[in-house]
């Protein structure tokens, strides 16, 4: 569904952002992108949008090369890739289902569609009650709701969303989190950056941990840092499939992703690419938007 390969990006004034990253996310998949704050998150996800160019490297996104798509196709990607942001970025003007309806009408979708589809999301996410009051009369965690209904009304085959509890405290960060985990498990493919421990620990899903712009671990069902006695068993093990949490079979997709090269090599398997006892309390504190 989503595949980087070699990927680098280097910003002008020579920062570099990601380094030779090389990526393969399923269908279906609910991966956490992870790591201190200034480690290359937020970059990768504006990657797989076409929000930035590529310095080196290639990008698959639902069976297109994003990195030689126009400039013209850019808006047909967008379609197939919901996104959620820390700051929600709703339209202060409009109201709930103004704001979710607007996602559809930019698309060109006709008015008889559009009605019953927001409804239907804005029932999915809890707010069917409150969809004529405008943003400054929700509460933080209801707004990021309105825009996960807003990424999410259009059915796209893929969700990317960046810190999208960044800026909700504990209680209201689990409902979103279920909410994004009901949209993975309609097929949605979903990836996450965060640095939110709590959140990734409790959610046993796949963790692709970046520092430095670098890939340093590829987990499946792990948590945001390998606990030091896990890393040491790793080590010293002849296998890579022991102290890395239970493997969890169905969370593999089958193969047959259109966006793959043939060539691909594993598929998110359980890999533990850390070469160094991870640094402890990376990061645990709010991250400026
Ligand atoms: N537009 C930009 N121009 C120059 N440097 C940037 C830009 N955006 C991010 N960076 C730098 O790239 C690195 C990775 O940033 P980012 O992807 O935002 O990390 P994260 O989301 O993990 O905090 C940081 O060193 C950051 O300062
Ligand atoms: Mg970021």
């Amino acid at each position: 569904m989503i595949r980087l390969e070699s990927v680098t990006k280097i910003y002008e004034g020579g920062v570099v952002a990601v380094r030779d990253v090389t990526l393969d996310i399923q269908k279906g998949e609910f991966v956490f992108l992870v790591g201190p704050s200034g480690s290359g998150k937020s970059t990768l996800i504006r990657l797989m949008l076409r929000q930035e160019p590529v310095t080196r490297g290639r990008i698959w996104v639902a069976g297109k090369d994003i990195t030689r798509l126009p400039n013209w196709k850019v808006p047909y990607l967008r379609r197939s890739v919901g996104t959620v942001f820390q700051d929600f970025k709703l339209l202060p003007n409009k109201t709930v289902r103004e704001n979710v309806a607007f996602a559809l009408e930019v698309l060109g979708r006709p008015r008889g569609v559009i009605g019953p589809q927001v409804d239907q999301v804005l029932e999915l996410v809890g707010l069917a009650d409150k969809a004529d009051r405008y943003p400054r009369q929700l509460s933080g965690g209801e707004q990021q709701r309105v825009s996960v209904a807003r990424a999410f009304v259009n059915r796209p085959p893929i969700l990317l969303a960046d810190e999208p509890t960044g800026n909700l405290d504990p209680a209201t960060s689990v409902g979103i989190m279920r909410l994004l985990d009901r949209i993975n498990r309609t097929g949605t493919t979903v990836v996450m950056a965060t640095h939110d421990h709590a959140i990734v620990d409790a959610m046993q899903r796949r963790v692709v941990a970046l520092e430095q712009g670098r890939v340093i671990r590829d987990q499946r069902a792990g948590r945001y840092e390998t606990a030091l006695r896990d890393t040491i068993e790793m080590r010293t093990s002849k296998t890579d499939q022991e102290g890395q949490g239970e493997p969890e079979a169905t969370d593999v997709a089958p193969e047959g992703d259109a966006a793959a090269p043939a060539a691909a090599p594993v598929a998110a398997d359980t890999r533990e690419v850390t070469a160094e006892v991870p640094e402890v309390g990376v990061e645990n504190e709010g991250e400026a938007p």
